[in-house]
């Protein structure tokens, strides 16, 4: 597995090494951190985290990708650089992790003959599309160097399909949230950001009106997909990309209310928070919601965790309990 350290990267290791499975992480600490991995450690048996091992490299480097997958049977490829505003930042940067590093492994993958390879591919290839929800054949403009680098991915695994005969899933992942998802820094999030803010006392920005909405998803949907994707055998659904998400769209001021309540649950002492509105941030598209019925059909996708479900779990980890 790549980006083992990171929020989704440390979810998949948690819940592989549960199962008893055993795993290579790798990762270059990018944005991902050890304590995501300490916490994993404290979360399973000692036998089950034996069954861990840690490598800290970068995808950039082909060596690596290849140590990564020596003796792999199944690739979850999660590592990049995410975040649309830092890919405009730098866009390079963006680039090599994303686009250069997706292709080394690709490679190692191939090279290693691993039964498996499912990557991380993204909503943002649907850009400027405008039809909802969003449906896997139906893509429009990118609208950013992230999402380039993500429909790069996906073109990049159907030529390996057709030339090398290499198989692969790419999920696209709609706004994911949960446990380790990190609040600090720039390009962080809007949940954990408003979580963190909730419980500093600080003060909660809304992008816009409110009223822009994202079909949000809950981690442990997206580690069930990953699990089944990687299981599949079925040729029909092999080299396919799915849309990962609940399917159910949520407005920015719908969030902040469930997020106000359930931290109200835990922490009585919140004062009566009002979210302040500023300007539209350039580039976001207005609404976002998936149809998820491919993934239910051919990977049997049943999406466990509803975003309410999600906030309960998430806001528990937030507060710290
Ligand atoms: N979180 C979301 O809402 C969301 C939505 C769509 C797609 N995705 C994709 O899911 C994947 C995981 O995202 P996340 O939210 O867990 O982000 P994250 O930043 O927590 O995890 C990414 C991990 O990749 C590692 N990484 C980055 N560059 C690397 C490199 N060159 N070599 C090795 N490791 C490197 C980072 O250190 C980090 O641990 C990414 O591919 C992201 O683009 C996430």
């Amino acid at each position: 597995m790549t980006g083992a350290a990171g929020f989704i990267g440390s979810n998949l290791v948690e819940c592989l090494l549960k199962l008893d499975q055993r795993v290579c992480g790798l990762d270059n600490l990018a944005s991902g951190h050890q304590h995501n991995l300490q916490i994993v450690r404290t979360g399973v048996s000692s036998k089950q985290w034996q069954n861990f091992r840690w490598m800290e490299g970068d995808i950039r480097d082909l060596p690596s990708c290849r140590q990564a997958c020596q003796g792999v049977q199944h690739v979850l490829h999660q590592a990049a650089l995410g975040s649309v505003p830092r890919s405009l930042e730098n866009p390079i940067a963006t680039h090599e992790a994303n686009v250069s590093g997706f292709l080394n492994m690709l490679v190692a993958a191939r090279d290693a003959s691993v039964e498996s390879f499912i990557y991380a591919a993204s909503s943002s290839t649907y850009g400027d599309h405008p039809d909802l929800p969003k449906q896997e054949d139906r893509i429009g403009r990118p609208l950013s160097p992230y999402a380039v680098t993500k429909l790069v991915n996906e073109l990049y695994a159907e030529v390996f399909a057709r030339n090398y005969g290499f198989s692969s899933i790419g999920l696209r992942y709609f706004n994911v949230f949960g446990p380790r998802q990190d609040p600090e820094g720039a390009y962080s999030a809007v949940i954990p950001k408003w979580f963190a803010a909730l419980l500093r006392g600080q003060p909660v920005y809304i992008n816009g009106d409110g009223e822009t909405s994202r079909d949000f998803c809950f981690v442990e949907n997206v580690v069930q997909a990953n699990l089944l994707a990687a299981l599949n055998k079925d040729p029909g659904a092999r080299n396919q990309v799915y849309n990962i998400a609940f399917g159910q769209s949520t407005t920015l001021n719908q969030l902040f209310a469930l997020i106000v309540e359930n931290l109200r649950e835990l922490a009585q002492q919140l004062k009566e928070p009002t979210p302040v509105y500023r300007d539209f941030r350039a580039g976001d598209v207005r609404h976002s919601l998936a149809d998820i019925s491919k993934a239910k059909t051919l990977l049997g996708y049943l999406p466990e965790y509803s975003v309410r479900d999600g906030l309960r779990k998430a806001a528990r980890w937030y507060a710290g309990i």
